[in-house]
């Protein structure tokens, strides 16, 4: 379990390189004003490593960095936005203090007690999403690309029916630590939900359906859209999802590519994916009827660990990972399908549902205490299912995560559901 557990900090690391390993212009620029510049995240990865993993989250006690420093990597104390006027650390220093943190933090490990690993994985999860972050930072970044075209995902086929029904009934959603030992606070405990029946989409909608969603005028026309969303869609004069172009074709780290039909949309906001559903005749899922479609097994009346089974991923079953740069094809995955038939749950994009971000009954903060608990009651909607950036143990069928509904630069898209 130890070896595992250095496994996946060092598969979290290499992607940490991997998307900082440029000259320092292209680290400590402040690439869109909601990002952060990368030598931000990147310092901060080791700065909550040094916090949860050095110090057992006690931060009167002094980590590697002086507390002035430190000061500088709090998210709660400095916006995105104004992060690039701070005196950080340069792109070397941070290099420099990450790698000392995680020497310390391996050395720890050697004789940890197998019981408590969870503080471990909980800050590789944090790492892995920072790199999806940084991802988000790269696609927003102009000039030359930095990244290629990303690896070779599997064709799509085509696909037996729409939609799938979700009879009426009880399941269990959530889990616990017993089942799953890396789930963070917000996905515990597990509970039964009784849900209506209901109908969702086979697969996520594609970019050749959001097409017609544009041909058919659906962003000028008002009655698609909630009275906040249309208020936003005048103000930020949305047309199309972010990132393509006028003439037809998107923009993806830096290159200007045609935009393939049968791929799943993204870069589309929750205003916008509400308007698609409406105009499609269809709603967007609630996160229980995302979860139960993909996690329950109505056979045996119990959760999976997985939409395909309790077997761990391979890149056959989901795009996970990161290394595609986007998400494959609909119908590239028919051995992911979950119990229902539903496809593609896990992995190409972070699906909008209906769901503000609340706790789940008996919920306990974690060590990491303002990971969830300042969020909920919020403005935030839930996305579940993660994308293909989403790498290592920071996802599963409960995951949670969560943004304003006017975000688009996530790898966000949309999964449509009906009443039944
Ligand atoms: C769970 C993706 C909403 O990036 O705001 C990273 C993850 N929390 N560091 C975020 C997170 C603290 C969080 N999301
Ligand atoms: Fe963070």
């Amino acid at each position: 379990m130890r070896e595992s557990v250095a496994r996946g900090l060092e598969a979290a690391r290499v992607r940490t390189h991997r998307l900082t390993e440029f000259e320092d212009s292209a680290l400590t620029t402040q690439h869109h004003r909601l990002m952060s510049p990368l030598v931000w995240d990147l310092a901060h990865i080791g700065q909550q490593e040094d916090l949860w993993l050095l110090r057992g989250g006690n931060s009167a006690c002094q980590g590697l960095l002086s507390a002035k420093v430190e000061g500088l990597y709090d998210a709660f104390e400095h916006p995105r936005a104004e992060r690039v006027s701070l005196p950080l650390l340069t792109p070397q220093e941070s290099r420099a203090f990450i790698g000392d943190v995680r020497g310390r933090v391996l050395d720890q490990l050697e004789s940890a007690d197998p019981e408590r690993l969870f503080p471990y994985v909980m800050v590789e999860q944090h790492e892995q999403q920072h790199v999806e972050t940084m991802l988000a930072t790269h696609q927003l970044r102009d000039g030359e690309p930095l990244l290629g075209a990303g690896a070779a995902l599997p064709s799509g086929r085509v696909l037996p029916s729409d939609s799938v029904l979700v009879p009426a009934g009880e399941f269990v959603l959530g889990v616990d630590g017993d089942d799953e030992p890396w789930s963070l606070d917000n996905e515990r405990p597990a509970h039964r939900v009784e849900l209506p029946a209901f109908r969702i989409g086979r697969v996520p909608v594609t970019n050749a359906e959001w097409q017609l969603f544009i041909d058919a005028g659906g962003y000028d026309e008002r009655r698609w859209w909630s009275e906040p969303g249309w208020v936003h869609r005048l103000e930020a004069g949305l047309q199309r999802p972010q990132f393509w172009l006028p003439d037809g074709s998107r923009l993806r780290f830096g290159a200007v590519e045609e935009i393939p039909t049968d791929e799943p949309v993204q870069h589309v906001s929750y205003w916008e994916a509400q308007a698609y559903a409406s105009w499609a005749g269809a709603r967007l899922p609630t996160e229980q009827e995302w979860e139960k479609a993909c996690a329950w097994d109505p056979v045996l009346c119990r959760r999976r660990r997985w939409p395909w089974g309790d077997q761990p991923w391979t890149p056959d079953l989901a795009n996970l990972g990161g290394d595609g740069l986007r998400p494959a094809p609909v119908g590239a995955y028919p051995g992911g399908a979950s119990a229902y038939g539903v496809e593609q749950m896990i992995g190409d994009v972070w699906e909008w549902t209906s769901s503000q971000f609340e706790a789940w009954p008996q919920f306990r903060p974690m060590l990491y205490a303002d990971y969830s608990q300042p969020f909920f009651g919020g403005d935030f909607r839930v996305l579940r299912g993660g994308s293909w950036a989403v790498g290592g143990a920071s996802i599963r069928p409960s995951f949670r995560n969560w943004d304003l509904p006017v975000r688009r630069q996530i790898f966000s898209g949309v999964r449509l559901a009906w009443d039944a």
